[in-house]
């Protein structure tokens, strides 16, 4: 598969590059070439992992020196403009040269980038890196059923094809920014989406590839008619799932140092005695937030791994925490971690998360049960499947005022740890679900099939061409 050359452009976050160079890596053990292509933000701080086949074609989207999400907007604009110029000079000079791309494929909200491949004639691909249910709920929101959306309130749910009846408080974050925990402004995304579906509508038989697992997601695979939605994951390290590769232990991309003082201290706890906490790569937690989770948490009595992130203003946020002294006398605080590898660890009993999609996808894989606390994004309906549908886990509510109260977390993280019949169907379910995310990577699984038979396609389409 020598001429399969492929230009992936994606998202310069954390959330977007993780699954990106797995992405990456499974397309070159399957015989392409792969350009990776992204803002300087992300690769002026990312460790390049060094893998044959693979390559970098950065580009300034204007933030080189850093992005922080208060910059999002003028971000956005800035790397729409420079990116898409960019693009377009790397992929005529690579033609001129003799060595075109075969495709291009671009991740969640750089619908920007198949333009660009459109105007030059080159065929294009989302790789969508949500839940192939947070797409069917923007397509529908964004085509046919607007209003079911829009007039939905209070104890009204929506009820559109094969997504769960969702409730306001379930919806992603980017339709509706009142519903977030976190004071971003969101105009970009709600265009970077809008966007998105009209440059899959543009298409004549779209297709596109979801991190997810026919087992996992069957019915939101396949809701809209007119797409094609094919499950490829989950894209993560092959030792976790298929063993393929054992040295394939990390995705080898981070934009933070390893903090890599604990796992000593997970080795010496009991099996299935750790709570870890964790809320992704990029948003600041709010104080009022962290304050209520660490009584929680101290109150629970359990051990426990908590990756607090310098905030961006550089603060250390445990320090303004009024139970700092008896938090660290409790467990222990990371900067950042090897999360895969933490999930993977016996000590750990489960995961009071974000639900940010990667790191879902990262607790299911290793079978750890978790507690929900989404912030904004896909979270609050990530949220929603974890408890409702695939039952792994439970979502901590609000009171009267829409506080999640230190009790509240405490309830949550001892019905997930404890050992009481909820507890067990949880840990049932996680396990079930860890079997079934192998099976789907395996030789004869469905998400390695999918992946196979597309590569068939992209080759047989070049060849006609
Ligand atoms: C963003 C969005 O917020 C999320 O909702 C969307 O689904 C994907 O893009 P992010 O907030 O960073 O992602 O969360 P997540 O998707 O969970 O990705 C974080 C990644 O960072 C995971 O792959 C996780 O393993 C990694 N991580 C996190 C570490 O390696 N170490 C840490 O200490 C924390």
């Amino acid at each position: 598969m020598e001429d399969c050359h492929v230009l992936l452009v994606i998202f310069p976050g954390q959330g977007h590059i993780n699954p990106s160079l797995q992405f990456a890596k499974r397309l070159v053990n399957l015989g392409a070439k792969v350009t990776l292509s992204t803002g300087f933000s992300a690769m002026n701080h990312m460790s390049r992992p060094q893998i044959p086949g693979l390559d970098f074609a950065p580009f300034s989207d204007g933030y080189d020196a850093g992005l922080k999400p208060d910059d999002l907007n003028d971000f956005w604009a800035s790397m729409k403009t420079r990116g898409s110029d960019a693009l377009a000079k790397l992929i005529t000079a690579r033609k001129e040269e003799g060595r075109p791309f075969t495709r291009l494929i671009y991740t969640t909200v750089m619908a920007w980038a198949g333009v660009v491949a459109r105007g030059l004639h080159v065929p294009a691909t989302l790789l969508w890196i949500q839940p192939a249910t947070v797409l069917d709920i923007y397509y529908h929101y964004f085509t046919e059923y607007g209003d079911l959306f829009r007039n939905c309130s209070g104890d009204q749910v929506v009820e559109v094809p094969g997504v769960p009846c969702l409730a306001v408080r379930d919806f992603p974050s980017f339709l509706f920014s009142t519903e977030t925990n976190v004071n971003y402004d969101l105009d970009w995304a709600i265009e970077a989406m809008r966007d998105q579906i009209e440059e899959i509508n543009v298409e004549e038989n779209p297709k596109v590839l979801v991190n997810t697992f026919d087992a996992l997601e069957f019915d939101a695979l396949r809701a809209i008619k007119k797409v094609r939605m094919v499950g490829i994951g989950p894209l993560i390290p092959s030792a976790y799932l298929d063993g393929k590769d054992p040295s394939d232990t990390a995705f080898g991309g981070d934009l933070r140092q390893n903090s890599n003082d604990y796992v000593e201290w997970l080795d010496s706890q009991p099996k299935s005695s750790v709570v870890y906490l964790a809320f992704g790569s990029y948003a600041d937690v709010p104080n009022t937030i962290l304050e209520e989770i660490a009584q929680g948490l101290v109150n629970s009595k359990l051990p426990f791994l908590w990756v607090l992130r310098e905030t961006y203003k550089g603060e250390k946020p445990e320090e303004k925490l009024r139970c700092k002294e008896e938090l660290e006398g409790q467990g222990k605080i990371v900067r950042w971690c090897a999360q895969v590898e933490v999930l993977q660890h016996p000590s750990i009993g489960c995961f009071l998360t974000h639900c940010g999609w990667n790191s879902t996808l990262e607790s299911l894989a290793s079978g750890v049960p978790l507690v929900a606390c989404p912030l904004w994004n896909d979270q609050f309906s990530n949220a929603k499947l974890i408890q409702d549908v695939w039952k792994m886990g439970v979502r901590v509510s609000g009171n009267e005022e829409g506080v999640v109260t230190a009790d509240e977390y405490k309830r949550c993280i001892e019905c997930v740890m404890g050992g009481g019949e909820k507890g067990e169907e949880l840990r049932k379910n996680a396990k079930k679900w860890k079997d079934l995310a192998k099976a789907a990577m395996k030789e004869d699984g469905s998400s390695y099939l999918n992946l196979k038979a597309y590569m068939d396609e992209m080759l047989t389409l070049k060849s006609i061409n």
